[in-house]
């Protein structure tokens, strides 16, 4: 952390002794986000904020906003629109970060329709909190603190973790591939990768303090640029894998044209890697991929379903799908729906296409039908849950490992745990067995969304 910034810390955590303050965050989006949240709460905590969730009950309120889809804005502005009336009642601070704020349009919209928001700011100033809270407090500014260019890494923030036996680590900022539908690249800025021996010493210190899972987090995890000794994605995969304590290891997400053998030789020659690998197809037409730009083949992508397949046994697959790009056509679609069949993925995030300005994509004139791509979601979710009982059969009578999350929602004499392809199990514990604690068990049940089982 910088040294003006700590500074500013400790002028905050001055000014609010004995006034017992509290925050609230609302993070939206992906995990890049909430891991960044994490880090918002670390600064907040250290100036002497303490957490609530209730937002009638907060002194500051920090918005973390995505911009990935068009929805996001329409949650935004109704929440914005809450805090406005709190504010009537109470003194209260309102920062807005995150990637939609690095749109200038949104920025623009904020500052006139709504001039009471204390605080803006960027993906690439998150360092800066301290002083832009600090401003907000002692001179009443309005601040707004973005920046355009790719902000530099800053190690060493505080940070505050939302869980005590998972947790996720960024090991790189940014993207760089322009897949034509998608902002990111616009709002994060281009590929930064942190020095393995940071990465690899906030794992060293999370196994210490107790976490068994670890999900390594960047927008394209595979085109990790380490150095001399930990050179790329499958370097740094072996090294996280020699960590004592760290029981399993998680990655989102890779991109499939970078998914080299040397990463599936490094999941394959470690049994910590989860065997639920997210591979994003976005679609399954050769035609439509090469329009969003993503660099490969439906055949290309089958190839290398397969490999994996054969390389490490067990593995299964999760995805992302968008519906209705522009221009696709029915039966492109079906190439989807084919891949979707042969690839037979255990978990499918589907998105309807969403029109995001600035994109390439945005810009063309034969943008799909809003019924049409409604009526593509729906035949993909049909498809993906007509396979959903058949996939879970296949773990009947199976024996998994187990890492033990939480109590049952649905009953509290059992406990759930995920096998290492992420699937719920609940079961009846045995003395001692705790949250964050490998179990291993056998399958006796399956479930629509969960599986049951019994520990051997
Ligand atoms: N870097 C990651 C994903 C980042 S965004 C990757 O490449 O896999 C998460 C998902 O949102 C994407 O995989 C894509 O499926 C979806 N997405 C991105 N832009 C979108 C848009 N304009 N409309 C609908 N879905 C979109
Ligand atoms: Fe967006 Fe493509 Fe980058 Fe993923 S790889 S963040 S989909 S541009
Ligand atoms: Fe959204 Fe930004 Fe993540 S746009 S998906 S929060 S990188």
């Amino acid at each position: 952390m910088q040294e003006n910034q700590e500074k500013f810390m400790e002028k905050v955590y001055n000014l609010n002794q004995g006034k017992n303050l509290k925050y609230t965050i609302l993070t939206m989006g992906c995990q890049l986000n909430e891991n960044d949240s994490e880090k918002i709460a670390g600064m907040l905590e250290k100036m002497s904020y303490s957490e609530c969730k209730d937002v009638k009950e907060a002194d500051l309120v920090i918005f973390n906003t995505c911009c990935v889809r068009e929805n996001a804005e329409e949650r935004l502005f109704g929440k914005i629109g809450e805090i406005k009336k709190l504010k009537e009642s109470k003194d209260v601070i309102l920062a807005i970060g995150g990637c939609m704020m690095q749109e200038e349009v949104m920025v623009e919209k904020i500052k006139k329709s709504y001039p009471f928001v204390n605080v803006i700011f960027g993906t690439h100033t998150l360092q800066n909190l301290p002083e832009n809270i600090y401003k907000a407090i002692i001179e009443n500014r309005k601040v707004k603190d973005v920046i355009d260019i790719d902000g530099e890494i800053y190690e060493g923030l505080p940070i505050k973790r939302n869980d005590n036996f998972k947790a996720s680590v960024t090991i790189m900022y940014g993207c760089n591939n322009f897949c034509t539908y998608c902002i990111v690249p616009y709002v994060r800025g281009r590929e930064r990768s942190r020095e393995p021996e940071m990465i690899l010493e906030e794992v060293k210190g999370l196994a210490k303090e107790g976490y068994k899972e670890i999900t390594l987090l960047g927008q394209n995890v595979n085109s990790y640029v380490g150095n001399d000794k930990i050179r790329n994605f499958a370097d740094l995969l072996n090294e996280v894998c020699k960590v004592d304590g760290i029981e399993r290891i998680k990655f989102i997400s890779p991109h499939p044209k970078d998914f080299t053998d040397d990463v599936i030789d490094a999941i394959a020659n470690n049994e910590k890697i989860c065997r639920i690998i997210h591979l994003p197809l976005q679609s399954g037409n050769t035609k439509v991929l090469k329009e969003m730009n993503r660099k490969y083949t439906k055949e290309q992508y089958l190839v290398l379903a397969e490999k994996m397949k054969e390389r490490i046994p067990g593995v299964v697959f999760s995805t992302d799908i968008i519906v209705g790009f522009p221009g696709e056509t029915d039966e492109e679609f079906e190439d989807t729906l084919d891949v979707v069949r042969k690839v037979n993925f255990e978990q499918i995030f589907m998105f309807i296409y969403s029109k995001r300005e600035g994109t390439v994509a945005a810009a063309r004139e034969d943008q799909v039908p809003e019924e049409q791509k409604h009526v593509r979601f729906d035949k993909l979710k049909d498809l993906y849950e007509s396979r959903v009982d058949e996939n879970n059969d296949k773990y009947l009578n199976t024996h998994q490992k187990l890492l033990i999350e939480g109590k049952s929602k649905n009953n509290a004499e059992m406990l759930e745990g995920r096998t290492d392809t992420n699937k719920v199990v609940v079961f009846k514990p045995r003395e001692g067995n705790k949250i964050g604690d490998v179990v291993l068990v056998n399958i006796t049940e399956t479930h629509k969304w969960y599986l049951k089982g019994e520990i051997i």
